[in-house]
């Protein structure tokens, strides 16, 4: 990429990053950082050239910035379709709402959460995860992700899971371990593992980075286990430490001006006062 073309992607990232609800830490929602989404973004729209791609849970806004960059000719050829799953609200009208102004094709969010059967089964040929990274609860809530994105592409084709990369943590290679031998028992393989790649806005561990981890189907071994059932244990910490979903859907409050400060959140001093 050129200077040009960096500039031009880094601004169209800037008006996705402005689009985005804060984000809720109870939930987990921890997103990326600016520079990182445009590699990234780059990555996975090579990657997803001509497929149907499903991404279950979006917080960080890649579908959208996936769709930015192909608008601008810096990712010469994207997915056909792009459609982003997630139970908050307020990141499904906001994919909605740039999808709108921008004019992105084939660009789609629907209300969904993943504790719930999948709508679309076997619609997609990609998906795509950023989901909890399972520090708690030994990477169970990344399995249940991991097991719908498996569903929408009807195990088979591809996905890529973006979970915490740390050679100096203990529990970020158990996850990997976990969610790999998940894959595998599921009839995939480890197509591809691109490590520590991607910064965070996590002030308390601002080392952390997350890895691409793309697995693949097998011909003819591709299936679904009994203990695919989403049974209580793999609820336990889902969001972290003693945080159970127990919410099925966070609503949105629409306001036309969101990406505008709002009253309660400053107060003015005023001249006249101070004199
Ligand atoms: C949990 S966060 C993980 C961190 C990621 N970097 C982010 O902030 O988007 C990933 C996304 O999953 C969504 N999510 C959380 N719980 C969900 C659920 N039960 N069903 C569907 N989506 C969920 C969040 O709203 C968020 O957009």
């Amino acid at each position: 990429m050129n200077d040009d073309d960096w500039v031009r992607a880094m601004n169209a990232i800037s008006e996705v990053v402005m689009n985005r609800p804060l984000p809720l830490r109870a939930f987990d929602q921890i997103y990326m950082r600016a520079g990182d989404m445009v590699q990234q973004a780059i990555r996975v729209g090579n990657w997803a050239q001509g497929q149907k791609v499903a991404f279950i849970g979006d917080g960080d806004g890649i579908a959208l910035s996936v769709a930015v960059l192909v608008n601008l000719g810096i990712i010469k050829k994207g997915p056909e379709r792009i459609k982003v799953f997630d139970f908050d609200e307020r990141i499904v009208n906001s994919v909605r709402r740039l999808a709108n102004k921008e004019r992105l094709k084939g660009v789609e969010a629907e209300l969904y959460n993943c504790l719930d059967a999948f709508p679309e089964k076997g619609a997609f040929d990609r998906f795509y995860t950023n989901p909890p990274w399972g520090e708690s609860n030994e990477g169970n809530s990344v399995v249940v992700f991991a097991r719908r994105g498996i569903e929408a592409i009807g195990y088979r084709g591809q996905g890529m899971i973006v979970i915490a990369d740390d050679p100096e943590l203990e529990w970020p290679s158990k996850v990997l371990q976990k969610v790999q031998a998940y894959a595998i028992g599921r009839g995939f393989y480890v197509a591809s593992m691109e490590p520590m790649l991607h910064g965070y806005h996590l002030p308390e561990a601002e080392h952390l980075r997350s890895c691409n981890l793309v697995v693949g189907s097998v011909q003819g071994t591709a299936r679904m286990h009994a203990e695919d059932t989403i049974e209580e244990a793999r609820l336990t910490n889902f969001y972290g430490r003693s945080k159970e979903p127990r919410v099925k859907y966070v609503r949105d409050r629409a306001r036309p001006d969101h990406d505008r400060a709002i009253e309660q959140d400053y107060t003015l001093e005023m001249w006249e006062n101070l004199r």
